[in-house]
């Protein structure tokens, strides 16, 4: 599936103050999480609604409703806890799993420290959320693992993406549609991403 870009002149101005090596974590937690409730709301555009009666003041109608709990979320730590406060203001009822991963800073490779997600997690729909997508490694153990257990669909809201990672992930997993804020222009010898936002967990957790 080919990936999602949201093209949007307030996503642009978000990202302005976001990427701006002078935006302080405060401002970036919110911006991380304003910007995650935007790609969420465009992932859940297929969303089916089930059919429901209310009456209003004025008179009965038939309307869709979504069913909450067909939803997870799994934010990728640390960075994708950043995504969370977002996502979650649209759809509260949806449970949370977690998968615990850093990039090791010499083989680029990700490391896996934890997991652990609802228990019914094969019958909903996840949605994974970590803002940076890179050379892809971390997008494609998260996906694996879940599809490990037993999930079949699975979507993946990123705030910032590298042409080179997107195309290993959408290669592997061309079922797993991404939705991404920006995809920019290539990574550098560090695989970090150009000219992207410098590393995201340090910005939204003040640890650099
Ligand atoms: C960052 C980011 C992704 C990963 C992306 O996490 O949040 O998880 O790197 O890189 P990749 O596409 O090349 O795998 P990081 O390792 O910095 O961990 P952190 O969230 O704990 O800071
Ligand atoms: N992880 C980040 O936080 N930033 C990058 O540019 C790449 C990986």
């Amino acid at each position: 599936m080919k990936t999602i870009e949201l093209k949007h002149p307030l996503i642009e101005h978000k990202l302005s103050i976001l990427r701006d090596k002078k935006t302080g974590t405060k401002e970036f937690r919110e911006l991380i999480s304003e910007i995650a409730m935007f790609l969420c709301y465009e992932a859940m555009k297929d969303a089916e609604l089930e059919k429901i009666e209310i009456e209003t003041p004025i008179t009965k109608m038939n309307i869709g409703k979504l069913n909450e709990d067909n939803y997870a979320f799994v934010p990728i730590l640390r960075a994708g806890t950043g995504m969370l406060d977002g996502v979650i203001s649209v759809i509260p009822n949806a449970k949370i799993g977690h998968i615990g991963m850093y990039r090791d800073e010499e083989t680029f490779k990700p490391v896996e420290y934890f997991f652990k997600v609802p228990k019914d997690i094969e019958n909903r729909e996840v949605i994974i959320l970590d803002p940076m997508l890179a050379t892809g490694g971390s997008a494609l153990d998260a996906i694996e693992l879940l599809k490990n257990k037993g999930v079949k669909r699975i979507k993946f809201l990123c705030i910032i993406s590298a042409p080179e990672g997107l195309k290993e992930v959408e290669e592997k997993h061309p079922d797993v549609q991404i939705y991404t804020a920006s995809i920019d222009e290539k990574l550098n010898e560090n695989r970090y991403i150009i000219p992207g936002l410098g590393d995201a967990g340090d910005r939204i957790f003040g640890t650099k």
